[in-house]
């Protein structure tokens, strides 16, 4: 009997901390502005691509979770310049836009929004 509610108890707990951790998971701005080197800043709706998407890795393995890292590791020789650009955001929008479903902007213009 004890072993029984001792078992109930721990998956009791187990169920808890699993779902603690879902909950905790930061979820970084709704919405902010990437360094675009030369190019000015680039607006970008974080929480919609969270949300459309459901996967944070299609950008996360590129970069970590953490506002400006882009920059930094751009300076650090650790990305290409306009290699996330290229590689990760206008490579999704094409793909999505050739098997015809709704896709983010694949101009110049409609990212760089200065110059
Ligand atoms: C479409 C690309 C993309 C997806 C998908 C994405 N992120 Fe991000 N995330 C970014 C970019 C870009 C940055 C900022 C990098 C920079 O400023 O250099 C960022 C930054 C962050 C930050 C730091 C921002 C802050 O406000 O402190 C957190 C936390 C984060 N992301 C969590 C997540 C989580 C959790 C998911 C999945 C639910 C996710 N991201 C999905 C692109 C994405
Ligand atoms: C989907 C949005 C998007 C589109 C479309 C886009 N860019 Fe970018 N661009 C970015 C982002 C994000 C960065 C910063 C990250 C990087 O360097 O990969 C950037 C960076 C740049 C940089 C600066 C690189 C540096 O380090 O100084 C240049 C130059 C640039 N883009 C030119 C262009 C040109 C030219 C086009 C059109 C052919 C274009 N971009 C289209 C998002 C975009
Ligand atoms: C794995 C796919 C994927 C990646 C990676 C991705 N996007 Fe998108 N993006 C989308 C989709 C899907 C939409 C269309 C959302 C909709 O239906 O309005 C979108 C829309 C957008 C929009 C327009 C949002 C609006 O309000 O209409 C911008 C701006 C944008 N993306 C910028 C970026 C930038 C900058 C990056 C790179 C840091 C990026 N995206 C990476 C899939 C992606």
């Amino acid at each position: 009997m004890k072993a029984i509610k001792l078992a109930i108890v721990v998956t009791g707990l187990m169920i808890f901390s699993a779902v603690a951790t879902l909950a905790m998971v930061n979820h970084g701005a709704e919405q902010f502005a990437i360094d675009g080197g030369s190019k000015g800043e680039v607006p970008f709706p974080h929480k919609i691509h969270q949300e459309i998407l459901g996967d944070c890795n299609a950008c996360h393995d590129v970069f970590p979770m953490e506002l400006g890292v882009i920059k930094t590791m751009k300076a650090e020789k650790k990305l290409k310049r306009k290699q996330v650009m290229n590689k990760t955001c206008i490579k999704c929008h094409r793909a999505l836009k050739s098997k015809g479903e709704s896709y983010g902007p694949i101009s110049c213009n409609d990212c760089h929004k200065k110059k």
